[in-house]
């Protein structure tokens, strides 16, 4: 069992440092991917309030195709460049989305998301797959959390991949 605790009202540099600690001690030693996206998925949940889905959208080809996640059933595949997982994908940039609705494209998986984060993973400049976060709130999402979830990417890329 793993029994990693956030800590409730801290500092959001102080959760997203908990956050790529857990991360990077529960994906240690493990070389499947699938299963380590599986893991953070669930640590992001634990970690973060006010999510209604986190999860990864794998690169392959040139389309996005679901992951591990947590949360609602999702769509299946996203091609690049379409909606806001498809652009973070297309662009390489992170989509820090404070209202979906309008946000050109948006892929409305679960009806009560309003506000959105997608942060890309590279692995030696090529792109590997998505972090993507929803939240029925609007604006739940700043650039502190954009910032953490692109920390969280960098640190784990290199055991998203086999
Ligand atoms: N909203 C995303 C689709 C994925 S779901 O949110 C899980 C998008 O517009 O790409």
């Amino acid at each position: 069992m793993f029994d990693f605790s956030p800590s409730a009202g801290a500092p959001k540099s102080e959760i997203y440092r908990d956050l790529r600690e857990a991360a990077l001690a529960i994906t240690d030693g493990e070389s499947d991917g699938v299963a380590n996206m599986a893991n953070v998925a669930a640590l992001i949940w634990q970690f973060l309030p006010d999510l209604n889905w986190a999860g990864f959208y794998r690169a392959i080809g040139d389309e996005l195709v679901l992951g591990p996640f947590v949360g609602k059933p999702a769509c299946i595949r996203i091609p690049f460049g379409r909606g806001v997982c498809g652009t973070a994908a297309a662009t390489g940039a992170t989509q820090l989305v404070r209202d979906v609705h309008a946000f050109p494209g948006h892929i409305a998986c679960d009806g009560a998301s309003a506000s959105e984060l997608v942060v890309p993973v590279v692995v030696d400049g090529r792109l590997v797959a998505v972090i993507d976060l929803d939240s029925p709130i609007p604006a739940r999402f700043d650039d502190e959390d954009a910032m953490g979830i692109e920390a969280l990417a960098s640190a784990i890329a290199g055991v998203l991949t086999s």
